[in-house]
């Protein structure tokens, strides 16, 4: 088995550690809601010797590794998994309860987005430079894949996509092209998408391939990235002790700003916002980690209000 940083480095480590350090809990348990390859949930467990932790990841490889990777303590009864969206963890609540012996969580972790290995493996077609299938799922299963979207939405839909999600400014043009070019050829790879975008547009923006909006569009699309998190945040808050904490960490603008959003809403009855400016990687971890640059980490406290 590969080493858990030779696959994914994990983004404000040292930064999220702190937060847990911070405010040590009675009998602490944590849940991972984006396991990954487990970097965070690792070094958490390093800070407590009596860890319970909720491992939670919708992709099966990820669900494998982290098995594998904590095989002992899950013998010991002190780890166990949710193989599922996080969007349904409150209805978990009944097993997180009979795991715990009680029904609220010490910190919960959102680490959001892909993984370096889903991004790595041309096989999950995230990206456009390991040719593979237009997919882009990373529950690696069920619901609609990229070339859904592609070959089959109208020319409106796929405007107001790219506008909403990718921040394209004017996606008009390169819409009416895909739609000629899929009549006579469906998109079915990674690089056929990319080549394609790349032709049309040509290079604007220097050490930025030109389909990169276009990419995250369909990600977020595919995945519901956007709305899930911002359905599941309150859902969160719920698991937690009083006292206990969300730690969100985003990668793109949209993201972030629906974080910021139920953090400021939610601040008005259900706790403290700890991070009154967000927490950004330094330097040095940008230079090291090239995911850390545009990762921004807030982080919320749960008072002691009743659900
Ligand atoms: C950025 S990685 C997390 C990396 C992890 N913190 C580590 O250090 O190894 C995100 C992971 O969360 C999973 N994920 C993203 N959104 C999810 C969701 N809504 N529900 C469950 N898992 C999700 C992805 O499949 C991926 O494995």
């Amino acid at each position: 088995m590969k080493n858990n940083l030779e696959l994914h480095q994990p983004v404000l480590l040292e930064e999220v550690l702190s937060f847990i350090k911070d405010k040590p809990l009675e009998n602490p348990s944590y849940l991972d809601a984006t396991f990954g390859r487990g970097g965070h949930a690792l070094e958490v467990n390093q800070l407590f010797s009596n860890l319970k932790i909720i491992g939670v990841d919708q992709d099966s490889e990820a669900i494998s590794y982290g098995k594998e990777l904590f095989q002992k303590k899950i013998s010991a009864g002190d780890l166990q998994f949710i193989h599922s969206n996080f969007s349904e963890i409150k209805n978990y609540k009944e097993q997180i309860k009979n795991f715990l012996g009680k029904g609220l969580v010490s910190y919960i972790l959102a680490d959001l987005g892909v993984s370096s290995p889903q991004l790595d493996d041309a096989r999950r077609g995230f990206s456009f430079y390991k040719n593979g299938p237009l997919d882009m799922r990373m529950n690696d299963q069920e619901g609609i894949t990229a070339s859904d979207i592609i070959n089959n939405w109208s020319a409106e839909d796929l405007v107001s996509l790219f506008i909403e999600k990718g921040e394209v400014r004017r996606p008009q043009r390169i819409v009416d092209k895909i739609i000629e070019r899929r009549k006579e050829k469906p998109f079915k790879t990674t690089d056929d998408l990319s080549v394609f975008i790349e032709k049309c547009l040509g290079w604007r923006k220097k050490g930025q391939h030109p389909a990169t909006q276009f990419f995250l569009a369909l990600r977020l699309e595919v995945n519901q990235e956007l709305e899930v998190i911002e359905s599941t945040i309150e859902d969160f808050l719920d698991l937690l002790e009083p006292g206990g904490r969300l730690l969100v960490i985003t990668f793109h603008s949209l993201e972030d700003r629906i974080v910021k959003y139920k953090f400021k809403e939610m601040a008005e009855t259900k706790g403290t916002i700890l991070t009154k400016k967000v927490v950004q990687p330094s330097w040095q971890q940008k230079k090291k980690n090239k995911r850390a640059r545009s990762a921004k980490l807030r982080v919320f406290e749960r008072g002691d209000y009743v659900e």
